[in-house]
C-alpha cells in the first residue's frame, strides 16, 4: 500500500558492509519535493569517505579474496537473491522513492520490478562470459579470457534512483566487479536501503559500498581516483565532460557517459491520430518529464497538425497531477527547486521566443514543486525550448512537411539519445531509423527500453552502452595468453 509515513531505516554511508558517520561527522538534508520540508539528514561523504570505500573495494578485488575465488555461478546466485530480495521489499522501496523523488507510488513499484528483472538478466550472465581459442600464426596456442576491470566508480542522477542503481550494479557485479556507488544528492534513501538487502543477500564486505554526497566533492572524488579503474556515469552532458576530463588527467580510467538528449518523436499524417497523440503524450510527460530519452521534439507532419495539437492539448489538460501517493495521480512534483526553476524559466523562454502556449506553463498550488503539463505549439527549431534538454513537463509541438526534411532536422542537435516515429508506412519508418543519429530507435512506440539490449547514446548524448551483452563489456577487460608450442599440431 501506499503509505509516506514509512521509517527511514538507512541514513549513512555504506562501507564494508557497515553503517558509517561520515569522516568528516557531516550531514546533509533531503528533501520532500512535494513541500520542500526534510524528509531526514544523510551522512555526507566527500572524499575521504570515497577513499575509504575504494580501500574497501579494492581489498574485496585483491588476489585471494572470497569475491574473487567465488565461482561465477555463485556470483550469479547472489545478484539473483538481490534481485529477490527488491521484490520482497518492493512497496517499502517504491514508499522511499516516491517519497525522496516525488514519482508516483505506481511508477516507483514498477521501476523497482523492472529493476529486480534487469538484475536477473545479469544474474544470467556471470557464468556466460566467455573467451575464444584463436586460430594463431606460427606454433602457439592463444586464448582470450574476460577478467573485470577491477574497481568501478558509479555516479548516477536522481529521476530513476533504483533503476540507475540496477542498470550499473547488474553488469558490474556479473562481471566481477568491485563498486562504489555515489546516489544524486537528491534521493540518496532507496540506494541506501538496497545496499543493506546486498548484505543480506550475502555479498562479501567491501564488493558493494554506496557513499552519498555531492557531485563537486564525493562525485569529483570518484572520478579522479586513481585507484578506481572505470567509472559509470548517468547525469547532464556537462558533468559527463567533467567526469571524462578527470578520467583522462588522473588514471586513464574507462569511463562510460549516459548524458542528456533532445529526442524527435515524428509522426507522420497515415498514422492513427489517437494513438500518436498518446504515445506523443507519454513519450513527454513520463516520470513528469523527467526522462533522459524524453520525446522532447514532438514532429507532426503539417496536414494533421492542427489537429494533433487539439487532441495533445485535451491529453496534457486532463493528466492528473497532485500527491504522488494517491490513487490514479499521474504526475507528481518535479524532484527539487532547482529543476522547478530551470522548467519554470524554459517556458518563459518559449512564450518570449513566440511559441503559442497551449495549456499549463505555470506552477500548480503553492507548496512544492508542481507544474502544469504544459504544450507549446508553433515552435520552431531555433527556439530554446527546442534545442535545450527541459527535462520537465512540457511538450515542443513542431510542424514538418517532408520524410527528408524531417530527417535533417531531427539530426540537428548535439544530442542523439534516441528517436521515435509513428507511421504506417514501413518504407518511411526504416528510412528514417536507418538515418536517424540515436542509440535507440522506437517504431509505432516509445521508450520500449528492455534489459535484453543495449540503449545509450550517440554525439553528445554519451558513450558507451548500457544494458544487454554491450553493457557487460564495458565492465570486462581482455587478456590474451599465448602458449609456446614445440610445433605447429
Ligand atoms: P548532474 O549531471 O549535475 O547530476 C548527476 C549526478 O552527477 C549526481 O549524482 C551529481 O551529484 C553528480 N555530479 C554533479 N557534479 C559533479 C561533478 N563535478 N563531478 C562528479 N559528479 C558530479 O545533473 P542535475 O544537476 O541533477 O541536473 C541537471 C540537468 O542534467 C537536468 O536538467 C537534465 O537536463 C540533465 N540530467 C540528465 C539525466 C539523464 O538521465 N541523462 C539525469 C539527471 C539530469
Ligand atoms: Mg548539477
Amino acid at each position: 500500500m501506499a503509505n509516506k509515513n514509512i521509517p527511514i531505516k538507512f541514513t549513512k554511508i555504506f562501507i564494508n558492509n557497515k553503517f558509517l558517520d561520515a569522516v568528516s561527522g557531516k550531514t546533509f538534508p533531503t528533501i520532500n519535493p512535494t513541500n520542500g520540508k526534510k524528509i531526514t539528514d544523510v551522512a555526507e561523504g566527500d572524499k575521504a569517505d570515497v577513499d575509504e570505500a575504494v580501500a574497501a573495494a579494492s581489498a574485496a578485488f585483491r588476489r585471494g579474496s572470497p569475491w574473487r575465488t567465488m565461482d561465477a555461478s555463485a556470483r550469479g546466485q547472489l545478484i539473483h537473491k538481490l534481485a529477490t530480495l527488491l521484490e520482497r521489499d518492493v512497496k517499502y522501496l517504491a514508499n522511499l522513492e516516491s517519497l525522496d523523488n516525488g514519482k508516483t507510488y505506481t511508477n516507483s513499484l514498477g521501476d523497482i520490478m523492472y529493476s529486480a528483472g534487469l538484475l536477473k538478466y545479469y544474474a544470467g550472465w556471470a557464468d556466460k562470459i566467455h573467451g575464444h581459442t584463436c586460430p594463431s600464426d606460427g606454433p602457439v596456442l592463444t586464448l582470450t579470457r574476460k577478467e573485470p576491470v577491477g574497481v568501478v566508480g558509479q555516479v548516477v542522477p536522481w529521476n530513476y534512483p533504483v533503476l540507475m542503481l540496477a542498470m550499473k550494479w547488474g553488469p558490474a557485479l556479473a562481471a566481477g566487479c568491485t563498486m562504489v556507488l555515489k546516489p544524486a544528492e537528491q534521493t540518496p534513501l532507496t540506494a541506501l536501503c538496497i545496499a543493506s538487502l546486498a548484505k543480506e543477500a550475502g555479498f562479501p564486505a567491501g564488493v558493494v559500498n554506496v557513499v552519498p554526497g555531492y557531485g563537486p566533492t564525493a562525485g569529483a572524488a570518484i572520478a579522479n581516483h586513481p585507484q578506481i579503474n572505470k567509472v559509470a556515469f548517468t547525469g547532464s552532458t556537462e558533468v559527463g565532460r567533467i567526469i571524462a576530463e578527470a578520467a583522462a588527467k588522473s588514471n586513464l580510467k574507462r569511463v562510460s557517459l549516459e548524458l542528456g538528449g533532445k529526442s524527435p518523436l515524428v509522426v507522420f499524417s497515415d498514422a492513427d491520430l489517437d494513438l500518436a497523440v498518446g504515445v506523443a503524450h507519454e513519450a513527454l510527460f513520463v516520470n513528469h518529464g523527467q526522462i533522459c530519452t524524453a520525446g522532447s521534439r514532438t514532429f507532426v507532419q503539417d496536414d494533421i497538425y492542427d489537429s494533433f495539437v487539439r487532441k495533445a492539448v485535451e491529453r496534457a489538460s486532463a493528466r492528473t497531477v497532485g500527491d504522488p501517493f494517491a490513487s490514479g495521480v499521474q504526475q507528481g512534483p518535479q524532484v527539487d527547486e532547482d529543476m522547478f526553476n530551470k522548467v519554470l524559466g524554459l517556458i518563459e523562454s518559449g512564450k518570449a521566443e513566440g511559441a503559442k502556449l497551449e495549456c499549463g506553463g505555470e506552477r500548480l498550488g503553492s507548496e512544492g514543486y508542481f507544474i502544469k503539463p504544459t504544450v507549446f505549439s508553433g515552435v520552431t527549431d531555433d527556439m530554446r525550448i527546442a534545442r535545450e534538454e527541459i527535462f520537465g513537463p512540457v511538450q515542443s509541438i513542431i510542424r514538418f512537411k517532408t520524410l527528408e526534411e524531417v530527417i535533417e532536422r531531427a539530426n540537428n542537435t548535439r544530442y542523439g539519445l534516441a528517436a521515435g516515429i509513428i507511421t504506417n508506412d514501413i518504407d518511411k519508418a526504416m528510412a528514417f531509423a536507418l538515418s536517424v543519429q540515436a542509440g535507440s530507435v522506437w517504431i509505432n512506440g516509445y521508450n520500449m527500453i528492455v534489459p535484453q539490449a543495449p540503449f545509450g547514446g550517440f554525439k553528445e548524448s554519451g558513450t558507451g552502452r548500457e544494458l544487454g551483452e554491450d553493457s557487460l563489456k564495458e565492465y570486462l577487460e581482455v587478456k590474451t595468453i599465448t602458449i609456446k608450442l614445440p610445433e605447429k599440431f
